[in-house]
């Protein structure tokens, strides 16, 4: 299967993906993730991300586009769900042309839903583990420790865009540039739309019901 992942920051894409990898045995694409990581070993590629991300504005279509083409070029046969790429009807266009030279397409696109008053509880109560990446959040995602990752130890922290000011510009963006998207993709894919103002299990079940068939 090949997914996409579409909704707003904060929407709960990241943790939907753990669940979806762990039931479908696909593999987790998060083009944030990615430029985090970049950004950690200090690449060229995340040195030129690094203002674009702080200030909540998309990092450029052509430098996302060879990025996430050449991660999806490396994965395995099983398939992938990815997660905050494509962005934008450029970034879409691009992942098209890339899957059609090789006479493969999008098998399923969800789509999260989330009124923006909860989106900013969600984002601004996010801590993570700048080791792993696991995601927690300070009332809906306790970790076992507080401030600890349950994982490997590490001192959990909170991403330099998960401010509120930050998430109104990120808000904005994706209001013009991103939800678009949905109709781009009605019509020639299969669009799933998901309520996802839920507790994280309850948005779980409603995907796995629409994925389930598909698997
Ligand atoms: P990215 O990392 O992709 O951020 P985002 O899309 O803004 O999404 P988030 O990671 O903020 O949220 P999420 O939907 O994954 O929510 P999560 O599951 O963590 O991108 C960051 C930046 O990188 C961008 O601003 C841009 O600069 C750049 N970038 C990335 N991709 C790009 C692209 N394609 N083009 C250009 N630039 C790009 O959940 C949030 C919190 O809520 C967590 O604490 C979680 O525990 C909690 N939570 C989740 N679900 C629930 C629930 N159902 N109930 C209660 N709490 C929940």
């Amino acid at each position: 299967m090949r997914i996409v992942l579409l909704g707003a920051p904060g929407a709960g894409k990241g943790t939907q993906c753990k669940y979806i990898v762990d039931k479908y045995g696909l593999l987790h694409l998060s083009s944030g993730d990615i430029l985090r990581h970049h950004r950690a070993k200090e690449t060229e590629l995340g040195k030129k991300a690094q203002s674009f991300m702080d200030s909540g504005a998309l990092v450029p279509d052509d430098v996302i586009i060879d990025m996430m083409t050449d991660e999806i070029g490396r994965a395995p046969a099983g398939g992938y769900v990815l997660d905050g790429f494509p962005r934008t009807v450029k970034q879409a266009a691009g992942l098209d042309k890339a899957l059609d030279g090789k006479g493969k397409r999008i098998d399923a696109v969800v789509n999260l839903g989330v009124d923006e008053e909860v989106i900013v509880r969600r984002i601004t109560g996010r801590r993570i583990c700048p080791k792993c990446a696991a995601v927690y959040h300070v009332e809906n995602l306790k970790p076992k420790v507080d401030g600890v990752c349950d994982k490997d130890g590490s001192s959990l922290v909170q991403r330099p865009d998960d401010t509120v000011e930050v998430v109104k510009t990120r808000l904005k963006n994706y209001n013009e540039q991103t939800a678009p998207l949905v109709n781009y993709y009605k019509g020639k894919n299969a669009v799933y739309d998901i309520d996802a103002n839920g507790d994280a299990e309850e948005v779980r079940d409603q995907i796995f019901s629409k994925l389930d068939p598909l698997a």
